[in-house]
């Protein structure tokens, strides 16, 4: 038995929705562990794209059990939505395939107006480019502990009450400074009660369910959400998200403990690209990055903006591969750079002047970095078909070495376009 942490390695969309529903064949649990429906993950099944907010991505494979751990923050009537349209396309047809803990924290209307207000009103360097789904705003309140987790919204006295005690301060809050209209407390009760009753027969006991079944000699998956440097604590600070994106957050955020941990895969594109606000060294504002954009259609799967592009920053890659314990690392989208005739790696940075090899833990320091490239041949071919390492072209085997020479991480798998099959393993994380 194994047990697998799937991480992004970049500032998000990576592509781990694809990996996960990849690996999910040699898995038996697909557990999320932060996050909420601020991530966006992308499967491709044949010519059917299905784009997840909350449900791991193992949900397409039947028979997997997919759990939402404690450390996820979750949008009620997203969550029902998402499984409306699983189900109206033939897919979650036993419900209890899918399990949520109670523990996760509930996001309140006042959390995504209170988000959407805050990043309305924020001016220059202020402004996070958030997804305006009240991330932030949940994760505040969890720790400030005047939250309201699923275990109470079932409830519906407590949630009640819950709504009473909190409201008054929210509303003052959006009312006095932020100058937006109030909420009122018996809509929500009442509109909260519809989705509790329907959410009740999916509540579980994430911690439990997952020592079980280790202890089972289970398969176990694990599916971080965002990337390694949008991380609360080691990401670019503040232009980060609230919660801890890091594999050790598949620990805190599932009740599983560290020493059944047995690989942490980071998943990184062949590029960068970057959604939201914040420093991006290797950043491309000209036809190039725009040639990269296009080609790999790097617009949101969350809120459709277009994402920022980049070239591969392995001095970025380094950090990842360091506050993760990165045991793999999967490459995406190695086919959007099929036509260059030349690929930049950036391998160092330039700090006023001084040459810097580690990633500065201080997004002003890092905003005044400029890239160091290593210019490397492309492939200028067309990789599909590939259906192993050796079958791909001698340049773009020669690419991927680099990667992992520049980064100290092995390649174990390379994805070489959206679908299942456009996917070439080098090696199986689960043995
Ligand atoms: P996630 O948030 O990490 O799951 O990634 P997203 O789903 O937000 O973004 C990744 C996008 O790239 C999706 O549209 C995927 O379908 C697509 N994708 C994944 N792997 C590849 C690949 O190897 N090549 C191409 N062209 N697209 C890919
Ligand atoms: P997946 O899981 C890319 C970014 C936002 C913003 C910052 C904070 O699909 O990779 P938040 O709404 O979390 O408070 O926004 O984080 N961000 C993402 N960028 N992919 C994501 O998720 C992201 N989730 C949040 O753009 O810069
Ligand atoms: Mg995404």
């Amino acid at each position: 038995m194994a047990t697998v942490v799937i991480v992004g390695a970049q500032w998000g969309d990576e592509g781990k929705g694809k990996v996960v529903d990849i690996y999910t064949e040699y898995a038996q649990d697909v557990a999320r562990y932060q996050g909420g429906n601020n991530a966006g993950h992308t499967l491709v099944v044949g010519n059917e794209k299905t784009v997840l907010h909350l449900i791991p991505s193992g949900i397409l494979h039947e028979g997997k059990r997919c759990i939402i751990g404690n450390g996820v923050v979750l949008d009620p009537k997203v969550f029902l939505q998402e499984i409306d349209n699983l189900k109206a396309k033939g897919y979650l047809k036993d419900d209890s395939q899918l399990v949520v803990d109670g523990n996760v924290h509930i996001i309140m209307p006042w959390h995504k107006a209170i988000d959407i207000a805050r990043e309305k009103a924020a001016t220059g360097a202020r402004k996070i480019g958030t997804t305006g789904r009240g991330i932030g705003p949940t994760y505040e309140d969890k720790i400030g502990r005047r939250g309201i987790r699923l275990s109470d919204l079932v409830r519906p006295e407590i949630f009640a009450r819950k709504v009473e005690e909190f409201l008054p301060e929210k509303n003052f809050f959006l009312e006095k400074f932020l100058g937006e209209a109030p909420l009122d407390a018996q809509e929500i009760v009442a509109e909260y009660a519809a989705y509790a009753q329907r959410l009740v027969r999916y509540l579980g006991c994430a911690s439990t369910l997952l020592n079980e079944n280790i202890a089972a000699g289970h398969n176990i998956l694990f599916e971080g959400a965002q990337g390694s440097l949008l991380d609360v604590d080691h990401g670019t600070y503040p232009y980060v998200t609230s919660s801890s994106t890091l594999a050790g957050g598949a620990c805190t955020g599932t009740g599983v403990g560290p020493r059944f941990i047995d690989a942490v895969i980071g998943i990184s594109k062949a590029y960068v690209t970057r959604v939201g606000e914040g420093p991006f060294p290797t950043e491309l504002n000209d036809a190039m990055g725009e040639q990269l954009r296009r080609t790999g259609q790097e617009f949101g799967a969350t809120t459709g903006r277009p994402r920022r592009t980049g070239w591969f920053d392995a001095v970025a890659l380094r950090e990842a591969v360091r506050t993760n314990g990165m045991t793999g690392l999967a490459i995406t989208k190695m086919d959007v750079l099929n036509e260059l005739e030349t690929i930049r790696i950036c391998t160092a940075y330039d700090c006023d002047g001084k040459r810097l090899e580690t990633f500065p833990r201080d997004a002003e320091v890092l905003s005044r970095c400029t890239p160091i490239y290593e210019d490397v041949p492309g492939w200028q071919s067309d990789l599909s078909g590939a259906k192993s390492f050796a079958e791909l072209p001698a340049k773009a085997q020669a690419y991927l070495r680099k990667l992992e020479a520049v980064t100290g991480c092995p390649v174990v798998l390379v994805s070489i376009g959206p679908r299942r099959d456009e996917t070439i393993q080098l090696l199986n994380p689960f043995g």
